[in-house]
């Protein structure tokens, strides 16, 4: 049996709809038929500047919703029809990738979701939300401030009256933050975005949303006047270089800053006290795939009860060759969206 996928075809080269096995699942496994697929920076970032990937054709997509359409030996709590959603894997197998119409999944870190929540909607949690988790909560491991998770026993509100800053609260990581920020009980929890998402942002749990056009200084003048409690996290969900500095900058001595991009702080800016960390964001990878499975037993209650609400969605025409201009648009820069394409509608 065979499905559509969509190929990048070679290192910095075009992408084509082509045809692809469909993939049994393995023991442990799942086989998910995709209804959407979410778009991220990161894959318009491997065709422009040949990043990661070294096996071609090649199949990217990480954000996954659908439903289960077939199960592997041993895997329990899953049935043939269920909706679900998963963070699909890139690298050197295609099988577990999104941009096409079956993926393979791990059961383990694959979550149920209710029936109010659109595929659209739930495609654009995966990838954001482990972001966004491991990066605050992978206890004992490099990539993470290794806080305790808000979704385990005795989590909830666990930080109150400690405050947190995020950058760019608007971007899908951004928000995810915000979010998990909420339920970890930070306070209060600042963020920067251009002030038209300020509303939406609150609405989010963002106690206060701060231009995102403010210099170093001035944010820090702000942010000195909503509190004066020691800084101990920072999460900058842009991590460019600008961002990454005035970031920094923000953190008290004994704190963390969390990049989702490499470390592009100056030596000399660096002070011992002050950890820096490197997110990669997959529930997947084995460094984090422990809190990944913790997070995916409690996902679909924390969806159902509102407690994680996804993004906001813009759909994309034409299945999976819709991707292609949509990574054009994406990497033109959007705002406060994120892009879905339906895999199941290619021509
Ligand atoms: N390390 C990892 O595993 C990992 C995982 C996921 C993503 N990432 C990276 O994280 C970054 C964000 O990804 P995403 O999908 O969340 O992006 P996105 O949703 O496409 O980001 C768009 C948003 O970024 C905001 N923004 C842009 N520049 C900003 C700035 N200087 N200050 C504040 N906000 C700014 C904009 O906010 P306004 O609309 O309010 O202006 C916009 O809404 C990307 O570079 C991506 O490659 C890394």
């Amino acid at each position: 049996m065979s499905q559509k996928s969509l190929l990048l075809t070679a290192k910095q080269g075009s992408f084509a709809v082509g045809t692809t096995p469909i993939p049994k699942p393995g023991p442990g496994q799942v086989l998910i038929k995709i209804q959407s697929a979410a778009l991220n920076p990161v894959e318009w970032k491997i065709q422009a500047y040949g990043l990661f990937i070294e096996k071609f054709p090649s199949v990217l997509g990480s954000d996954i919703a659908g439903t289960i359409e077939a199960v592997g030996e041993g895997v329990t709590g899953f049935a043939k029809g269920d909706r679900v959603l998963n963070q699909g894997t890139r690298g050197d197998n295609n099988e577990f990738s999104g941009f096409q119409q079956y993926a393979l999944a791990n059961a383990d870190v694959t979550a149920k979701i209710v029936s109010s929540l659109s595929f659209d909607q739930a495609s654009t949690v995966p990838v954001g939300l482990a972001t966004a988790a491991v990066g605050l909560f992978n206890q004992g491991k490099s990539n993470s401030a290794g806080l305790y998770p808000p979704w385990e026993e005795n989590g909830s509100g666990r930080y109150a009256g400690q405050p947190i800053v995020i950058f760019g609260g608007a971007s899908s990581v951004g928000q995810y933050v915000i979010q998990v920020a909420k339920l970890a009980g930070f306070s209060p929890i600042i963020t920067t975005a251009s002030l038209t998402n300020a509303d939406y942002l609150r609405g989010l749990g963002a106690t206060h949303v701060l231009d995102r056009k403010l210099s170093a200084e001035q944010l820090k003048a702000q942010v000195s006047s909503i509190t004066s409690a020691s800084i101990q996290i920072v999460y900058d969900a842009i991590s460019e270089a600008d961002t990454q500095v005035a970031a920094y900058d923000l953190v008290s001595s004994g704190g963390t800053l969390v990049l989702v991009l490499a470390n592009s702080i100056p030596e000399s800016k660096r002070t011992s006290d002050r950890k820096i960390v490197n997110v990669f964001g997959n529930v997947n990878a084995p460094d984090n795939r422990a809190t990944g499975a913790s997070l995916y037993k409690q996902l679909t209650r924390l969806l159902e009860n509102g407690s994680i609400k996804p993004n906001r969605v813009e759909v994309l025409p034409n299945g999976l060759q819709g991707i292609v201009d949509g990574l054009k648009k994406l990497q033109a820069g959007v705002s406060n969206i994120k892009l879905v394409a339906h895999p199941q509608e290619t021509a």
